[in-house]
């Protein structure tokens, strides 16, 4: 599960399934932009599934808390891809939750505040970050059916996944979720913040020259702006069969 070439690590990704005569393994690829959905909507259905849960957008922003306390300026990229070889982050999943670890220490909900959100796009644009993080992501998948969600699973990371969706809703719509959902974890945060920060990484996220967001040709598109979640789940899951 450890790459030896960089020493970046991913230690384990724990979890219940049985991983006995599941070959091949499938992978369901959910990308899209934040507020789309993608998180709580890949939690049921690998939920419903049974099979593992992969957040790769907690990788990047792992990794932008530790340049962020180190003060590292997130754009030189040396230093970046430098600190990533010398990071273990950690994912666990248990009871349906996700728990992130930053080198052994719990930061499940700290890289989920918006002073990280304002800086991953930047470190998640650097190439060595990406080659680094798509090794991590292809190891902890491996040997496992997995639900991953991020910008680029269905294009870059698992091109060849069976099930590939694209998860979108108006802009409005996905500022107005994510911005309930910060409120909901107590964040003194207004609108107008959210609103610039989805813009600032939509468009950082969707021009950069590596793995930029985008549909994959044959990834199926969900419009969830008028959609609950247990209907964005349901139309999921009505297209897999495991
Ligand atoms: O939850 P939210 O959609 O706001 O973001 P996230 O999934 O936690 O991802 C945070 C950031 O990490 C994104 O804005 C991207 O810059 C980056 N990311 C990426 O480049 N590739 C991925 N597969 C996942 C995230």
């Amino acid at each position: 599960m450890v790459n030896n070439k960089s020493r970046s690590r991913i230690k384990s990704l724990r979890g219940t399934q049985n991983k006995e005569n599941q070959s091949p393994k499938i992978i369901v690829a959910i990308d899209g932009p934040a507020g789309a959905g993608k998180s709580t909507v890949a939690k049921l259905v690998a939920k419903k599934l049974g099979f593992f849960y992969i957040d790769t957008g907690a990788l990047y922003r792992a990794l932008t808390l530790k340049a962020k306390r180190r003060k590292l300026n997130l754009n030189d990229e040396k230093l970046i891809i430098g600190l990533l070889k010398n990071t273990r982050i950690e994912l666990a999943y248990k009871n349906n939750k996700l728990k992130v670890s930053l080198d052994k220490e719990d930061i499940t909900q700290e890289i989920r505040k918006p002073y990280i959100s304002y800086g991953v796009s930047d470190v998640a644009k650097i190439k060595g970050v990406r080659q680094i993080m798509t090794e991590i992501q292809r190891n902890l998948a491996q040997g496992n059916n997995c639900v991953l969600e991020g910008r680029d699973i269905g294009t870059i990371i698992f091109p060849n996944a069976k099930y590939k969706f694209y998860l979108d809703a108006d802009f409005k719509e996905r500022v107005l979720r994510r911005f309930k959902e910060l409120k909901e974890n107590n964040e003194n945060i207004d609108l107008q913040a959210v609103e610039k920060d989805l813009a600032t990484r939509d468009n950082i996220d969707s021009t950069r020259k590596i793995a930029p967001l985008k549909k994959a040709k044959d990834a199926i598109r969900v419009d969830t702006t008028n959609l609950s979640i247990n209907e964005v789940v349901d139309k999921i899951t009505s297209w897999i069969k495991p």
